[in-house]
């Protein structure tokens, strides 16, 4: 086969469908248990957002400063699901207690697992560069 324009045409136009189908082929997720129920997840940010848990807290840096951030409260090995659970039930004195039902604790830490699965932030090791640029400490 000579190598003329519409042979390499036609060539990236196979590749191209080969490639898009076996990315409809292939699973959604590359993990097959992620760690946490989606639905559930996305039931806890509702909950989330209807109790302004954001204008104290951030995710990903984003949000409150009153209360730390959550982005991987779960995977913390001081805190974990017990001490959340009697956090979000009993607050402190700085963090109201909410009157929530276990049907909506356990929606909140599926999607407190959510974010914790979908990477890692913790702001206090970032350190801004002077071109503007953010750095992780590498000792923390
Ligand atoms: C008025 C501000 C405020 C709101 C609103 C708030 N929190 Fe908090 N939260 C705090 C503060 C402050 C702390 C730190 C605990 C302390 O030392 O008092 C905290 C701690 C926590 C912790 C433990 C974090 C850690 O690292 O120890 C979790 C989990 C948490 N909050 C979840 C929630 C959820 C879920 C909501 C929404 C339902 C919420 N918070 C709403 C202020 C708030």
């Amino acid at each position: 086969m000579k190598l003329n324009a519409t042979n390499v045409f036609l060539i990236l136009c196979a590749s191209f469908l080969v490639f898009s189908f076996s990315i409809y082929l292939g699973p959604l997720s590359k993990k097959a248990n992620p760690g946490f129920n989606s639905e559930e997840a996305a039931r806890g940010r509702l909950i989330w957002q209807n109790h302004n848990c954001q204008s104290c807290h951030q995710l990903y840096g984003l949000g409150g400063y009153l209360g730390p951030d959550l982005t991987n409260v779960i995977s913390d090995a001081r805190k974990g699901e017990v001490v959340i659970r009697a956090l979000m039930k009993s607050g402190t004195k700085q963090m109201p207690a909410y009157d929530l039902s276990e049907n909506e604790i356990h929606g909140l830490l599926e999607f407190l697992k959510s974010v914790d699965a979908s990477g890692v932030a913790d702001p206090r090791s970032f350190t801004n560069t002077n071109f503007g640029m953010i750095e992780k400490h590498e000792n923390k």
